[in-house]
């Protein structure tokens, strides 16, 4: 894994570098878009389960929707153990009044594993 990504890097590095010289790569470069550096690294899993939830009819990463954006929850809880468990619970069981009036709809489907995964993502997009 760490050396995929490494080695992934490595070549948005390479590709960064000589992208001034148009393009001879035939089209690789082309779905990369604007930010070489990071916006292509592949998707953690606790990235890949919120995307798949419906998580993302009320939050999104930057800005407030229903529900507050990521990154302003990875803001107001460090990423310890016990907040991990804390937010898991509200994402199975829904939470309420500590954003706002709005409260979240409860996941019944979704483990403490997964709840998990993702709290750790949230908690990793901290500005
Ligand atoms: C129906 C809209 C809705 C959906 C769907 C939803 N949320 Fe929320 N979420 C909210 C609202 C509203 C809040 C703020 C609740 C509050 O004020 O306590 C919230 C709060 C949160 C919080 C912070 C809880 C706290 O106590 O600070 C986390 C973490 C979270 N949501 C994650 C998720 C994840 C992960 C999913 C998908 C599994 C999800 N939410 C799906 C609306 C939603």
């Amino acid at each position: 894994m760490k050396k995929t990504l490494l080695f992934l890097s490595a070549i948005t590095l390479f590709l960064a570098a000589c992208g001034g010289s148009s393009t001879e790569q035939t089209s690789s470069s082309s779905s990369t878009a604007s930010t070489p550096t990071e916006s292509k690294a592949p998707m953690e899993p606790g990235e890949l389960l919120i995307v798949k939830s419906d998580c993302v009819g009320c939050h999104h990463t930057e800005n407030k929707l229903i529900g507050p954006s990521y990154k302003d929850i990875a803001a107001k809880y460090p990423a310890t153990e016990a907040n991990i468990s804390l937010l898991a619970g509200k994402m199975i069981k829904g939470g309420k009044g500590v954003w706002g009036p709005v409260p979240m709809t409860p996941h019944s489907k979704i483990t403490e594993d997964d709840a998990k995964l993702m709290t750790k993502y949230i908690l990793s997009l901290k500005k």
